[in-house]
């Protein structure tokens, strides 16, 4: 049975978090959010809250969550890719939606790497790649004061030795890893272009980085290749790119998987 089957409704785009659902409901169906509600939670029934999602904002690229219906507790578990995630949905940046590119990623990481990544949220990119490579070095660097103590307690859940949280501005911790990773995560799409001159200080010489990235959806190379290039003062090379969502009418988000010369060239 479908959300559409219950209600009538064409509503498709809905996010499911442990037990809380995050629902879209265009302006002109608010009048039923209700109804919409209590279809999710026949169709789910594990879900015990149903709210209602408006557009990520701020540097901490949180929702503002309306409850429709149910508990209005925001916190809750969940699971992906065999880890487990405790976060407030209220109050940290988390999508579900990323976690087949997370498993895509974390399956790329070779025995003994070290993995810098900025941008960390509550850890899923971070937890993941220890659990799966224990010879590895993780460090997950994030600004946000609650994602970071989620993050810690994730560590914890999941019983990973090998990641190391550091709570700032990810600018402010550079210095401290010099051509220390051979693999850099950056997923935060809005901006992250802006911090790759002083990421790409952390590569080692062949490091690879994986750069989320808004492009122009009708020439996403072009555009994404321009954006690193106008950003990065070391050769590179695109290994691949992901189309992994339509974002607005013109725009998608891509990741970029890059890997950095640092020596020259002989
Ligand atoms: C789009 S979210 C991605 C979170 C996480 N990697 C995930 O996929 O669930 C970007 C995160 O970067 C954090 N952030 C933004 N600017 C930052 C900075 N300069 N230094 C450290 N963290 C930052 C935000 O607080 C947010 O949690």
């Amino acid at each position: 049975m479908k959300i559409r089957d219950i209600t009538g409704l064409p509503i498709t785009s809905y996010d499911i978090i442990g037990d809380i659902a995050i629902v879209y409901i265009p302006d002109q169906y608010i009048d039923r959010s209700v109804d919409i509600a209590k279809a999710i939670m026949q169709v789910h029934k594990r879900i015990r809250s149903v709210f209602r999602k408006n557009p990520v904002e701020g540097e901490y690229r949180v929702r503002k969550l309306e409850l429709i219906y149910g508990d209005p507790n925001t916190e809750t578990i969940t699971r992906e890719n065999g880890i487990v995630l405790k976060l407030d949905v209220d109050r940290v940046f988390y999508s579900p939606r990323m976690s087949n590119d997370r498993l895509i990623i974390s399956k790329s990481v070779r025995d003994g790497e070290n993995v810098f990544v900025p941008f960390a949220g509550i850890g899923p990119y971070a937890i993941l790649i220890a659990k799966r490579c224990q010879t590895c070095r993780v460090v997950g660097v994030e600004k946000n004061h609650v994602a970071v103590e989620y993050f810690r307690e994730n560590v914890n859940i999941n019983r990973v030795k090998n990641v190391e949280v550091l709570e700032g501005d990810v600018l402010d911790f550079v210095d401290l890893y010099p051509n220390w990773a051979d693999r850099v995560i950056m997923p935060l799409p809005k901006d992250s272009y802006a911090y790759l001159r002083e990421l790409s200080k952390v590569g080692r010489d062949k490091s690879i980085f994986h750069v989320y990235l808004f492009v122009n959806s009708s020439d996403p190379m072009g555009d994404g290749r321009a954006k690193i290039e106008q950003n990065i003062d070391y050769r590179f090379e695109i290994l691949g790119m992901r189309r992994l969502r339509g974002y607005s009418k013109s725009i998608d988000e891509y990741v970029f998987d890059i890997q950095i010369y640092k020596k020259l060239l002989s």
